[in-house]
């Protein structure tokens, strides 16, 4: 096991207990108290400690968008989010966005417009044009391809997500 031994060798020191923390995360309208390592992300409390496994870990590195979810409403990438500081704000994953099984308008135009192949970017694309389209942003074209720019997808269905938001905006 040299390769233990190697990195223990620079500092000799054994490795820093990190302090479990309690937080009481709001998530889709449900409290859920959780008592987690302090350096959790907030996606990683969304998908391994809630099962809310919507939101994607793509690069977690907060480059591709995948794991946007909305917290007050707004936009963030939560892979680069420590779930410790969002204690008490809101927030909305794509499992939160449908009303009595009602899938909410972006979700159907998406699937309308066909704006997506393999999906995995589908749900922070989806919870990105939700917050754009509250913003009042989606003005044109170049305003949607500008301010979805944060979000990438691998599989090219750009042209379909644009119209499907664009369907939304048109929709009022
Ligand atoms: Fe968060 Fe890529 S996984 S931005
Ligand atoms: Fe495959 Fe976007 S649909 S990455």
């Amino acid at each position: 096991m040299k390769h233990v031994e190697a990195a223990r060798a620079p500092t000799g020191r054994a490795p820093r207990e990190v302090p479990e923390v309690e937080v009481t995360l709001l998530v889709n309208g449900s409290e859920h108290h959780l008592q987690i390592d302090a350096r959790v992300t907030l996606l990683d409390a969304l998908r391994d400690h809630l099962g809310l496994t919507g939101a994607k870990k793509g690069c977690d590195q907060g480059a591709c968008g995948a794991c946007t979810v909305l917290v007050d409403g707004k936009r963030v990438v939560s892979c680069l989010a420590l779930a410790a500081q969002y204690e008490g704000r809101e927030i909305t994953t794509v499992e939160g966005l449908s009303t009595n099984g009602e899938p909410h308008p972006m979700q159907a135009a998406f699937a309308r417009h066909d704006a997506f192949q393999c999906g995995y970017c589908t749900p922070g694309q989806i919870m990105s044009a939700v917050a754009l389209v509250a913003e009042g942003r989606a003005n044109s074209e170049e305003d949607i391809r500008e301010f979805m720019s944060g979000n990438i997808c691998r599989c090219g269905a750009y042209p379909n997500i644009r119209a499907a938001i664009r369907d939304v905006v048109a929709e009022g």
